[in-house]
C-alpha cells in the first residue's frame, strides 16, 4: 500500500527499516504516549515481522525522503465491537510539528473506512497529549468521552480522551 501526501508517504514497512524504526522510536518522550507495546530497539525486528506478515491489522510506515521516521495503524475491533476499529500513530521527535502527522492521519481515514466494515474509528489519546489531540481534531475526529483513570502509565494514573470518526 502506498498513500502519498504532501508531507509524507505511508508505506508498507520493508526489513530494511529496522535501523531507523530503532533509532526514531527508542525515545522515552514518544514511549511515553504510547501503550506500552510500543516496539523498543530490542524489537524493531521482531516489530517488522509482525507488521509484515499476516494480520488483520494495517501497520504503515511514514517515510519521508525515504525513511522511516515514523508508523501508524489501524487495529480492527472484534466480536461486539467488529464494527469498530483504532486508529494509533507516531512520530519521530525530529519532525514533530511540522504538520506530518495531520497529513498521515487525515489520509488514512478514508482508507480504513473503504478498507473494513466499520462505522467508527476512534482513538483512545493519554489526557497529557494535547498534540494528538489537536491532530485528531484537524482532521474532523471528535471528543467523544473522558474515561477517568483508565491508563496507567510509567507509575501514573491518566485519563484516556476518546475521539470518534464516523467516516
Ligand atoms: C502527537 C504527534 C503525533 C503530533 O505529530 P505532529 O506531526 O507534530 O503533528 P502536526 O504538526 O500535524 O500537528 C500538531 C498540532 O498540535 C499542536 N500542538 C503541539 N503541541 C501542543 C500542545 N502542547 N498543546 C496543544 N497543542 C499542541 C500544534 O500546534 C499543531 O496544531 P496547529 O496545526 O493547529 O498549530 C507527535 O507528537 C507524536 O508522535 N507523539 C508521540 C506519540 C503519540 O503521541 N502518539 C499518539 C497517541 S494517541
Amino acid at each position: 500500500m502506498h498513500v502519498i501526501t504532501p508531507s509524507c508517504t505511508l508505506r508498507d514497512w520493508i526489513p530494511g527499516d529496522a535501523g531507523s524504526l530503532a533509532r526514531h522510536a527508542n525515545n522515552p518522550c514518544i514511549a511515553v504516549m504510547m501503550r506500552d507495546v510500543f516496539p523498543s530497539l530490542e524489537d524493531a525486528h521482531r516489530f517488522i515481522s509482525m507488521a509484515t506478515g499476516p494480520t488483520p491489522n494495517l501497520f504503515l510506515a511514514i517515510d519521508v525522503k525515504g525513511e522511516a521516521v515514523g508508523g501508524i495503524g489501524i487495529h480492527p475491533l472484534d466480536d461486539v465491537k467488529r464494527r469498530s476499529a483504532e486508529i494509533g500513530y507516531w512520530l519521530s521527535e525530529s519532525l514533530l510539528g511540522k504538520g506530518i502527522m495531520t497529513d498521515a492521519v487525515g489520509s488514512l481515514v478514508p482508507f480504513a473506512f473503504e478498507r473494513y466494515d466499520i462505522v467508527r474509528l476512534q482513538a483512545g489519546v493519554f489526557s497529557s497529549n494535547p498534540a494528538s489531540m489537536r491532530v485528531l481534531e484537524k482532521c474532523g475526529f471528535t471528543r467523544e468521552a473522558v474515561h477517568r483513570d483508565a491508563i496507567t502509565k510509567n507509575g501514573a494514573l491518566l485519563d484516556e480522551v476518546m475521539y470518534v470518526h464516523f467516516g
